[in-house]
């Protein structure tokens, strides 16, 4: 089974990709890593690096062998995979308040919080990635408040059918204010 498990930059990938991988006793494909050893990198520009897309899937297709159990992360797969072969997409997705603590953390520029902060907020992760693999194939995970392990289980259980599918119940502009979608947005 190719378990993808995307989302914007901060909402929790590498951390459940690890737990997740370990149960499901799969390897752990990192989409930057190999855009970044095996030389995908187009140019660095001021937010940073800028993917080389068309290289960047042909080498995760060639990487990538057929029936092997993989748990494929990154925030560009739906931009770098084709929908073959993929069995469940995992979008994960964090409240903007804590979203924006994460990225704070990390040391990112204003801009660049307010910009993937606005990306959550817009739920693009969650649109691209239905647009590439198709809706039956996405579920969605709320990190907010939540444990890794908790998350890492919930992701086992639906890939598991023991839980269902589900997708687009996430609304961020329903739980933040105005003044905020404003400050978000002002990048
Ligand atoms: N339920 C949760 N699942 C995963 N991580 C969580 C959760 N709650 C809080 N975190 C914390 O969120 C932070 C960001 O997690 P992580 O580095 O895995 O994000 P990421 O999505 O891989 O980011 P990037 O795209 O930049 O690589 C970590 O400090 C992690 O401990
Ligand atoms: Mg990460």
């Amino acid at each position: 089974m190719k378990l993808v498990i995307t989302g914007n930059p901060g909402v929790g990938k590498h951390t459940n990709a690890k737990i997740v991988a370990k149960k499901l006793d799969a390897e752990i494909i990192d989409i930057n890593k190999i855009a970044i050893s095996e030389d995908a990198i187009a140019e660095q520009t001021d937010h940073g690096a800028e993917v080389n897309i068309k290289k960047l899937t042909g080498l995760l297709s060639r990487k990538m062998k057929k029936d092997a159990d993989y748990v494929i992360v990154g925030h560009l797969a739906p931009y770098v995979l084709k929908p073959e072969g993929i069995g469940m997409v995992a979008v994960l997705r964090r409240s903007p308040y804590d979203l924006e603590k994460t990225l704070e953390q990390r040391g990112y520029s204003r801009q660049k919080i307010n910009e993937n902060v606005s990306s959550e907020i817009l739920g693009i992760s969650l649109y691209d990635s239905i647009e590439t693999f198709g809706k039956r194939k996405v579920a969605e995970f709320d990190t907010t408040g939540k444990k890794p392990g908790q998350t890492a289980d919930d992701i086992v259980a639906t890939l598991e059918k023991k839980k269902r599918r589900h997708s687009g119940s996430v609304d961020w502009l329903a739980v933040i204010s105005d003044e905020d979608v404003q400050r978000f947005f002002n990048y």
